[in-house]
């Protein structure tokens, strides 16, 4: 991956925004990471905010590729920042809706872990048809994940919970991987969640993988699938 790190932290961190040169044609992995080879192992943070969460988790993992999609400029600056900081290279953030990417951007079967933390609760009922998660959402995540992958959603608000198992209960494409863990996935918590567990409220959990993938008797919790 590019190694710019003789550079001011402004210009690194920069060059950690990925600015594709088309929006209508997929992602080019190569062309994200500036990497002769694929990354072998690709995750994606929709909504990622700040980017506390996604940051510690490529520092936690250099062998691995992340991106970052969020809707705000801010934000996205944020992210590249704290990443630069870090002097990581294997991160970028990308301003866009985290749907049109799920859709239209990430390249099918490519990615091995999507994680989607406290998306916008939008808790009003005439705001519900804002919120992200529907099956539509999933089963876009769904073709861009590898036959091995899984994606991962966390949230404080139970209504919004509901509503997500209902949206997972209707795809085709995924279903519930019931015996996964958080902690075991993906230990490194958001910025939200710490302030939600202070507060005391519960977080809730579901993960979700390619019904191919739950169909495979060697599937164990926590395992890659690769026998399957
Ligand atoms: C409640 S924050 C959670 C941020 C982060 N995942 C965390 O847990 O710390 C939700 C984030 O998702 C972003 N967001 C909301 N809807 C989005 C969308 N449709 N596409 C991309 N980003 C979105 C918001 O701008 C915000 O940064």
């Amino acid at each position: 991956m590019d190694d710019s790190r003789e550079l001011p932290l402004a210009a690194r961190a920069e060059a950690l925004r990925h600015r594709p040169r088309s929006w209508v044609e997929r992602l080019e992995w190569r062309a994200v990471f500036a990497s002769a080879e694929t990354p072998a192992h690709i995750e994606v943070d929709l909504g990622a905010g700040d980017g506390g969460f996604v940051v510690e988790r490529a520092r936690r993992h250099p062998e691995r590729a992340f991106l970052a999609v969020e809707r705000l400029l801010g934000r996205t600056r944020k992210i590249a920042r704290r990443a630069a900081r870090l002097d990581l290279a294997n991160v970028r953030a990308l301003r866009i809706e985290a749907s049109y990417a799920a859709e239209w951007l990430l390249p099918p079967r490519s990615v091995d872990a999507i994680t989607v933390l406290f998306p916008d609760p939008w808790p009003k009922r005439r705001h519900h048809k804002h919120r992200l998660i529907r099956t539509t959402f999933l089963d876009a995540c769904a073709r861009a994940l590898k036959p091995v992958g899984w994606l991962g959603i966390k949230t404080d608000d139970a209504s919004y919970f509901d509503q997500i198992r209902a949206a997972a209960a209707a795809s085709r494409l995924l279903a519930p991987w019931e015996a996964a863990r958080a902690d075991e996935l993906f230990p490194e918590t958001t910025d939200f969640e710490r302030d939600f567990l202070r507060e005391g409220r519960s977080i809730h959990f579901l993960a979700l993988r390619l019904r191919e993938a739950t169909a495979c008797p060697a599937a164990v919790a926590g395992a890659p699938l690769a026998s399957c």
